[in-house]
């Protein structure tokens, strides 16, 4: 499984021959200006919650590719009702998808669509399939929830939100990866506005004196799982 950083919290992951795309917001990033949305490949688009910084460029993606929407009901449905296609999970439901199978976890955050009408609740991903297990925590507090993970599967990687203020922070995020027992992390949700900007030696130090890993990738750069 190969994951690569698309900036802020997007993601794009290729397991099983399989492309999905995470939470893509990346036309209005300036930091990730490189990349062109109307080249990005996808067979699948795996959303955590309606926030603008994690839906802005679904429909472009969707439209371009025939990628199928992951998402919760509600979020579904507003992509539906744009003619795209969708298949809607809730919390604590899996499915088996054809890179491997997903479980809807819950997230202590809100989402609602940037007009704000609502766009069900806040969730997070275990990824598992042949080449690895994954959790993907979306925007999220820390929560206790997190320690029913390592009781459903064996993780090789959590993506965990480390930027603060609108998610787990750092000191969060170390005790998170305790929950759900993995010392591989992926940083995501940091430093794309002022509210989030992290101090990189800071935070992998931190995660070092714990015996963790903390990468933090730039964008457009990948990681082996
Ligand atoms: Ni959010
Ligand atoms: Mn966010």
């Amino acid at each position: 499984m190969k994951i690569t950083f698309l900036g802020h919290a997007s993601l794009q992951i290729e397991v099983t021959g399989k492309t999905i795309i995470v939470d893509p917001f990346i036309t209005a990033n300036d930091k990730a200006n490189k990349i062109d949305v109307t080249r990005l490949k996808a067979d699948y688009i795996l959303i955590t919650h309606a926030h603008q910084d994690h839906i802005l460029d679904v429909e472009v993606i969707a439209k371009n590719t025939g990628a199928k929407i992951i998402a919760n009901f509600e979020i579904v449905n507003h992509f539906e009702k744009l003619g795209l296609n969708g298949h809607p999970m809730n919390h604590g439901g899996s499915w088996n998808f054809d890179f491997g199978r997903l479980t809807m976890t819950n997230a202590i955050h809100t989402s609602s669509f940037s007009d704000g009408s609502y766009g069900g609740n806040p969730a997070g991903f275990i990824l598992e399939t042949k080449e690895g297990n994954v959790y993907i925590a979306g925007d999220t507090a820390l929560t206790m929830d997190m320690k029913l993970i390592p009781l459903q599967t064996r993780l090789d990687l959590a993506i965990l939100p480390i930027g603060d203020n609108f998610t787990m922070g750092i000191d969060a995020a170390i005790i998170a990866s305790d929950f759900v027992a993995c010392n591989r992390i992926l940083g995501y949700h940091f430093d794309t506005f002022g509210y989030i900007e992290i101090d990189h030696k800071e935070a992998i130090h931190k995660f070092k004196e714990k015996n963790k890993e903390l990468i933090l990738l730039n964008i457009q750069e990948s990681i082996e799982v």
